[in-house]
Parts: C-alpha cells; structure tokens; sequence
C-alpha cells in the first residue's frame, strides 16, 4: 500500500494521474506530508541530469525509506484518529444534548450502544480494529454480570444492512442475544461494519469521498471480518474458539468470507446465519420491484454522485419519512415494515419501534445496495460485484463476476429461517442448504408468521429462538474442547 502511494506520487511526473483529486481525498496530516513527498521527488527530478540518475539508482532504497516514512506517519495518524474514534463510540449519546435532553423519556432512543449496556449493569468495552485504513469500532460483553470470569469461548456477532451493533441488544437483557450470550457465559463481541455510526473513521481518507466509500459487503468480507477475528484471537490467545453469527447481510459477508478466505473455515468453530441473504430468486420483498430501477440509480450514483447511501435521503427514505423518530406515525410505520419484511403482529413490540428507528438507518456506501440489487437481478447467483462487460474483464479476466465458490465451505453451518421472512424465502435457504456441506443443520422458527426483524425484537425470542440457540451452541463449543 505504502510502496503504491510512492510509486503514485513518482508518476505523476510521467502521467496525468488526477494527483489533485487523490490528494483531496486525504486527510489533512496525510496530505501535507503527501505534499512534502511529492516536492522532494519533484526536486530530485528537475535539478539536474545526474541527480536524476542517482534518484533512479538508488531507487530501491528510496522506495524502502519513504515507505517507512509514510508508516510512521500513517501510524501515528491511525493512533491519533483511533482515540477520537474511541471517544465518539464511547460517548454517551451521539445526539446533540439539546435534542438529548427532549427524548430522555426514553434514553434507549438517545444512548450509544456501550451507555445502553452499562445501564444495564453489564460491562461493555470498545476495541478499535484497524482494516484497510478503517477504523471498526467492537462492543464486547466480555461476561455475563455475576461472574467475572472472561472464557475463551467467543461469540461475534454481526448486523445487517443499516443497521449496528444496537441490533443485538434491542430487545433489552433476558431477550436480546447479546445479552443472553453473555448471561450463558460466552464472551460476546458486536461488530460494526465500516462506514455505519461506531466505524465512520478512516486514517488516510476523508469521509464524504468515493475512494472512502469505495466498498461493499464483498470488502468487509475479504478483509474486515477476517481483521477483526484475528484481533480477537491474538488478543485473547491460545485456546480461543470464536463462533459468528450473523443477521442478513452478516449472513451474505459470512459466506463469502469463507469462500475469499477458505482459512477461515478452521479458524472459526461454528457459523449461525439468522434469515440468511445469499440467494435472491424467490425474494419475495416489494423491493423486490425496485431493484432493476434502483441498480441504474445506484450505478449512476456511485459512479457520479454522493458515494454515500442514506435511507433518510433516498426515494426509500421519503416512503419511511413517516418511519422517521422526530415524527412517528406508529402505524403507518408499522404497516410499512410489515410491507417489507412480512406481517407479524403477535412478535411485535410497539416500544421498541421507537428505539430501533433511532439505531436503523445508518448509511452505507452506494455500492452495497447496487451490489444487493445486482444479487436481486442475478436470481440464483451468488456472485461478485458487477463492473460492466468491459471492467469486469480488466477487474476479473471475464464478462460476467465470479461467482462465490460455496463448494469451498467446511465449517459447520446453522441456519435459521422463518415462513414468513420476505427477504430470505424457503426456496432461496434450501437452495443454499444444497449447496452448502453435509453437516450443515437447519432450523425453522416455530412460528408461521416470524419475519426478517423479529430475530431482532421478538417478544417471544426467548422459546422462539435463543432456546434453541443455547444449546446448539453448547454442542458446538463442547465438539471442539
Ligand atoms: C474503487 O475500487 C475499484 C476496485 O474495486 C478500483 O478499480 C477503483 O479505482 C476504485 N475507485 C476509487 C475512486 O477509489
Ligand atoms: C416491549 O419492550 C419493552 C422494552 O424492552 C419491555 O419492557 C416490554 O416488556 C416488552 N413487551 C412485551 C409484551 O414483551
């Protein structure tokens, strides 16, 4: 990476590379000292002949000292925004106070994820791990209240599509997973995936750029969950077993991390895939409708306009704006999510609505959602991001994407789905379950009407859902002692 930021600065002198636009993209500290770089290269350059030729000479040597620079810089530059990431993340509430302070009536609306688990007495930590110059912010619950004793079995777990590590803990102590996790004695980790509220810090890009919103589920995948496991496991040491479950889209970034990263398959112990996303060919979702609409729109976006996906800002977000927490039309609001991700009346808990609005919608890169809308078009493929014939050949060698090698598999898979879960339908799970190995177990909630959100809310989550997870966890983890 570094050598290529050398090698980039070097031939500006000899191509029209948009050296302006690249610099624009970084952050101040790395810009003047980019800035710097570029000058000495440049003197060297144009001084004279023979200047140059030693320049040329002892270019390796060259390479290998910027490069060491540039780590340094970059290094001290990651420290410094990783302490003020830790401060946002650890902040107590991430709205201004003044509009804290109208909606203490209920301050689960109001409170960042560790303030949450704190107030209920559990002990919440923030862990920053650095991936692909992002700065991904973890909330653990190293263990449950009464016992302190941390153990080296590891559960991470990962939200979907806008949404946080808030999705874990929403349904309060005694419901929510994170917290029977830790209750059970697992030492529970929430991930947050990079560009949403807790992971919003880059060390070298500015934020409101494309090269910063330049990813999709495909990235977080190859590179951010494979990062953060290895934080854990060198954090914790030897003997550490660590399970992944996922809710949507952590299902999809699951399976093609072990397809890109087929060392994984031994690393982990387990994976749980709650409503799994990988194929899309009975997806059953009115947005379904939107996807051959919404992936030109994307496209057009992601290649000219804001690089960031907001829900608020979208044609999706004007549908939801009666969805919007300053003003809640409960029930246009509830019939809307109902819409979406199927009907479930009996599951549904009209307090939390307001708590899960004020978490939800966190943006993500524009990229993700076309790459969602192309998985959507592309029916039964469970395939790489898109480019277009022409790029797809430059990014791939061939027309069309690859598609994710599920052959390559081995780890021991759970996967959880429901009747009436629009956006994960029971031709698509079986499809899967074909493909996927032998070993591979799945459940079918008891419940005809359970939908895409009630793994996150469900009133009856204890007996519908965690029962059932504890002690399928339990054998998991014994297996493996
Ligand atoms: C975005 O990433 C692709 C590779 O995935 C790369 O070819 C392209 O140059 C990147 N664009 C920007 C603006 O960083
Ligand atoms: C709904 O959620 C609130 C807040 O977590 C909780 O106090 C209440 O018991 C829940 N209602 C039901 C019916 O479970």
């Amino acid at each position: 990476m570094y050598t290529v930021l050398v090698y980039l600065i070097l031939l500006t002198r000899v191509q029209s590379f948009p050296f302006d636009q690249f610099l624009h993209d970084q952050s101040d500290s790395v810009l003047n000292f980019l800035k710097e770089q570029s000058r000495q290269v440049e003197h060297a350059l144009t001084s004279s002949y023979d200047r140059a030729v030693q320049v040329k000479n002892s270019f390796d040597s060259y390479v290998e000292e910027q490069r060491n620079k540039i780590n340094t810089e970059i290094n001290s530059c990651i420290e410094n925004v990783k302490d003020r990431g830790r401060q946002i993340a650890d902040s107590f509430t991430y709205l201004p106070t003044e509009e804290a302070d109208a909606k203490l009536q209920n301050p689960d609306v109001t409170l960042t994820v560790p303030a949450r688990v704190a107030r209920n007495g559990y002990r919440c930590e923030t862990h920053t791990v650095v991936s692909n110059g992002y700065l991904l912010n973890l909330h653990r619950i190293p263990h449950s209240k009464n016992d302190r004793k941390i153990s080296p079995k590891t559960i991470l777990l990962q939200h979907g599509i806008f949404a946080s590590s808030a999705d874990w803990i929403m349904n309060g102590p005694g419901k929510a997973l994170a917290y029977v996790l830790a209750d059970a004695g697992y030492d529970v980790w929430m991930s947050n995936i990079r560009g949403n509220r807790y992971s919003k810090e880059h060390a070298w890009l500015k934020t409101n750029t494309k090269s910063y919103w330049n990813f999709s589920w495909h990235d977080v995948a190859l590179h951010d969950i494979p990062n953060i496991i290895d934080y854990i496991m060198k954090l914790k040491g030897e003997g550490t077993k660590i399970t992944y479950i996922g809710h949507s889209m952590g299902t999809t970034i699951l399976f093609a991390m072990l397809t890109l990263r087929p060392e994984y398959n031994n690393i982990l112990t387990a994976g749980y895939a709650l409503a799994p996303v990988i194929f899309m060919s009975d997806f059953k979702s009115p947005i379904k409708s939107l996807a051959s609409v919404g992936k030109n729109v994307a496209h057009m976006e992601m290649l000219y306009g804001s690089h960031e996906f907001l829900p608020k800002n979208s044609m999706f977000g004007e549908i939801v704006s009666s969805c919007n927490v300053d003003y809640i039309d409960d029930k246009i609001c509830k019939n809307f999510i109902f819409q979406l991700c199927g009907e479930n009346e009996k599951q549904y808990n009209e307090t939390l609505l307001p708590v899960f609005l004020s978490h939800y919608g966190a943006g993500t890169s524009w990229k993700t959602v076309l790459h969602f809308a192309q998985e959507i078009l592309a029916r039964n493929k469970f395939q790489q991001f898109d480019f277009g014939p022409s790029n797809n050949q430059r990014m791939y060698g061939s027309d069309q994407p690859p598609e994710y090698d599920l052959s390559k598999i081995t780890l021991p898979i759970h996967l959880y789905w429901a009747r009436n879960d629009l956006l994960s339908s029971e031709k698509d799970v079986k499809m899967l379950l074909d493909k996927l190995p032998s070993t591979t177990e799945a459940y079918l909630v008891p419940d005809p009407k359970f939908n895409h959100l009630d793994y996150l809310w469900a009133i009856d989550a204890s007996t519908l859902i965690n029962s059932q997870m504890l002690s399928s966890l339990q054998s998991t983890f014994e297996d493996h002692l």
